[in-house]
């Protein structure tokens, strides 16, 4: 986004959000100047933020590649899905089988509107703009309705989102919901900024003064969404050693750990 195409009548936004930051970090450009910035400020605490951006979108990559090609999932509810990236949730799945169906939801209405343009040709995935904090309004959605079939495994994927719920939101409650909307043999996909190293409390702050959002949780808080699922292997880890492409010969560096990630399945 350049500020000076900004349509006529709105106005260049003054603070960053969620969607527009994950994408600077990621080096995409749907994104403002005051995204950036902000980016850039992070830097300061945590300086290899934008590695932890992309690493774990890698491990959204390879997760949905596992649920579709080792797990045979054909459903995908992809919740605060993002803007639109280099691969996106849909073209790793169809890949594997070109009519899974995939529905992203995301608060942000840009996410639809750039989703809209990837999406014109594809009858199998759609973009819902809605708060997943409300899962009747997502679950009851005519798009959901109409392209998901819930007697059938779904993959419930929330990735680095649950970390900008805080507590009271009840971000435990929430995956419990949408998990007690889809059948045995569905998935719960997770990543989740962690706990894991001596900056996290700092960067927590900047998070909650510049965005107003983002906990870094123990990696026991986040292990706990998974109660009562099957966790598949190698179970809760940093992203960068969720079934990385090729062995990873030295330990995660702060931005390849700051995500931690899980995929389980409802027995
Ligand atoms: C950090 S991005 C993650 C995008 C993608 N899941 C990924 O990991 O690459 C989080 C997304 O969640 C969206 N989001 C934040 N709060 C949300 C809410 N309550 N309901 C739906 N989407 C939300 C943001 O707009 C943003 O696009």
């Amino acid at each position: 986004m350049d500020p000076d195409v900004v349509p006529h009548g709105l106005s260049v936004p003054s603070v960053p959000n969620i969607a527009r930051a994950y994408d600077a970090a990621l080096g995409g450009k749907d994104n403002y100047a005051v995204d950036r910035v902000f980016v850039e400020r992070l830097k300061g605490v945590a300086p290899d933020i934008t590695v932890a951006a992309r690493t774990n979108r890698q491990a959204l990559i390879r997760g949905v590649r596992f649920l579709a090609a080792e797990a045979g999932i054909r459903q995908f509810l992809d919740l605060g899905s993002g803007l639109p990236s280099a691969q996106n949730t849909h073209q790793v799945a169809q890949r594997v089988d070109p009519e899974a169906r995939i529905v992203y939801v995301d608060k942000d209405p840009t996410v639809l509107a750039y989703g809209r343009a990837l999406l014109v040709e594809n009858e199998h995935t759609t973009v819902v703009t809605a708060d997943l904090r409300d899962p009747v309004a997502v679950l009851d959605s005519p798009a959901v309705k109409g392209l998901i079939d819930f007697s059938r495994p779904v993959a419930v994927l929330l990735v680095a989102i649950l970390h900008h719920l805080e507590d009271a939101e009840d971000p435990a409650g929430l995956v419990r919901t949408y998990l007690d909307a889809v059948p045995a043999g569905s998935y719960l996909f997770i990543t989740h900024f962690c706990r894991s190293f001596p900056a996290a409390d700092d960067l927590e702050q900047s998070f909650q003064t510049m965005l107003g959002s983002g906990r870094f949780r123990t990696r026991e808080e986040i292990g706990r969404y998974f109660t009562g699922l099957e966790m598949v292997e190698p179970g809760l880890v940093p992203v960068a050693q969720w079934r990385p492409e090729g062995p990873l010969r030295r330990d995660p560096t702060v931005g390849e750990r700051m995500h931690i990630a899980g995929i389980a399945r409802k027995p």
